[in-house]
């Protein structure tokens, strides 16, 4: 296998954590226990973890330097202030309110701004994102461009939303049942892909000429910039800071996990310009998450975030972060494995339903490919299909399945090194090199909203 495009790391290992691997028939048991569910498998028992790149990243010694200046007053914490003013300066919104993760500050958001009834757009909603505004009774529609639907197609920026799609729509919705668009950078259920810059622009102005506030869903906010820099015309000559300010002067607001873009374990916000929506915001927050300069988080979580936000920005650890992604893509795709293209920002997504032709939709192939690469290799990754997206039609009780039945394999930020990738790959190649001998699966239970986190699984022989 080439090394040659393996990007070299702007960083040296100071702390690490062992990690073991089970062998075959404590896999398989392991397996078994979990009801084929490997989001109920003990960390533990995982080799490779690339269940998601939320709140995974390793923590530099400047942010954990920074934990330990955590000033932990109820309120007005000193850390509180230079978290907001860093939110402040990177974004350049107004109002800063801080929650434990994004859920929580799509929640705050939502319950402040929607009501039954209403609508509102994404390019693709993320899982969380969707349930938390169908929880409210709010209609979720995907107008990201089609090309996003075409794994095969090289293009760049796939996560665009449709510009058509989206006139069309606000046109037949009206823009006063629709409270707000929004865009999600980069694209998580669609690929990893990024938005370009005059995307967000076009969209934005259609926005501000029908009135309704445009948010973004800002948690890859730093990788999506990157990509505007290396691919879209007139950014080759901007820092990322400068792109990401431009990125965000098109928005009102924005909600934003900070497990992934600002490089911790925990944390998030929403941040928005209206003065009066930030009083809603917060007094929803102190209802429910805790008082405005903590919402939820301990001080020293708001210092790693702090610290996190500035770190990110820098190119080097960008060029070697998305370099990674693109290296397990290339090894992956040279040997014909079934992949999106072109490779995201934090994932690369195997093509579950060609990756597995034999398996019908309905017998869940992205699934079965997470069972097959835990059992293979103990490696952890997570099925975006038909578990995560599928619904019943409630006349025919019929199934529906989303466009595309992917399998991710998420990169947490600075955590695993060459030999690592190395290790995926062959595991992954392996996997489909035995592609013919792996067995599709019924569900045997589920909950009514986030199916797959607990759903369980029976294989069929
Ligand atoms: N929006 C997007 C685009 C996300 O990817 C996530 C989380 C959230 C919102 C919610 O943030 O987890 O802090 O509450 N994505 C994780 C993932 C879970 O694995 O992709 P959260």
């Amino acid at each position: 296998m080439s090394e040659s495009n393996y990007p070299l790391e702007p960083y040296k290992i100071k702390s690490v954590e062992p990690i073991k691997k089970l062998n075959q028939k404590q896999r398989e048991q392991a397996l078994k226990d979990s009801g084929y569910n490997v989001f109920t498998i003990p960390s533990e028992k995982v080799y490779i973890d690339l269940l998601t790149d939320s709140g995974t990243s390793a923590m530099s010694d400047h942010q954990w330097a920074g934990i330990m200046t955590g000033d932990e007053s109820y309120a007005g914490s000193r850390n509180y202030f230079h978290f907001q003013k860093t939110v402040r300066d990177v974004f350049g919104f107004k109002h800063v309110i801080p929650t434990h993760q994004g859920r929580a500050a799509e929640r705050i958001l939502f319950e402040v701004t929607t009501k039954k009834g209403d609508y509102v757009p994404n390019n693709i909603h993320f899982d969380t994102t969707r349930a938390n505004l169908e929880f409210r009774g709010v209609v979720c529609d995907d107008l990201v461009q089609d090309s996003a639907y075409d794994p095969d197609k090289e293009a760049l920026f796939k996560g665009d939303m449709d510009i058509k799609k989206l006139e069309q729509f606000i046109s037949k919705k009206n823009p006063q049942n629709i409270p707000f668009v929004m865009i999600t950078i980069t694209n998580n259920s669609g690929g990893g892909q990024p938005v370009s810059l005059k995307n967000i622009k076009d969209v934005s102005r259609i926005c501000r000429k029908h009135n309704i506030p445009l948010y973004l869903d800002a948690c890859r906010f730093a990788e999506n910039a990157y990509f505007i820099k290396k691919y879209e015309s007139g950014y080759s000559g901007k820092s990322i800071p400068e792109i990401v300010n431009e990125i965000f002067s098109y928005a009102d607001g924005a909600t934003m996990s900070a497990k992934k873009d600002a490089l911790v374990n925990i944390g998030g916000f929403v941040a928005v310009n209206d003065d009066e929506l930030a009083e809603k915001l917060k007094y929803n927050l102190i209802r429910s998450e805790g008082f405005a300069t903590y919402g939820g988080l301990a001080g020293r979580d708001l210092e790693a975030v702090s610290r996190g936000l500035k770190e990110v920005l820098e190119e080097d650890y960008l060029e070697h972060r998305i370099g990674q992604v693109r290296y397990l893509w290339e090894c992956l795709n040279k040997q014909g494995v079934p992949v999106y293209s072109p490779p995201g920002g934090h994932a690369v997504y195997l093509l579950g339903d060609r990756f597995l032709p034999h398996i019908p939709r309905n017998q869940y192939p992205a699934w079965a490919v997470t069972v097959a690469l835990y059992r293979e290799a103990g490696i952890r990754t997570v099925g975006i299909g038909g578990v995560m997206f599928g619904k019943t039609d409630k006349k025919t009780g019929k199934e529906i399945f989303p466009e595309l039945e992917l399998v991710r394999l998420a990169i947490p930020r600075r955590v695993y090194t060459l030999s690592h990738f190395n290790f995926i790959a062959e595991a992954v190649i392996r996997t489909y090199q035995k592609r013919k001998h792996i067995k599709g699966f019924r569900m045997v239970h589920q909950a009514p909203y986030l199916r797959h986190f607990t759903a369980e699984m029976e294989e069929i022989p």
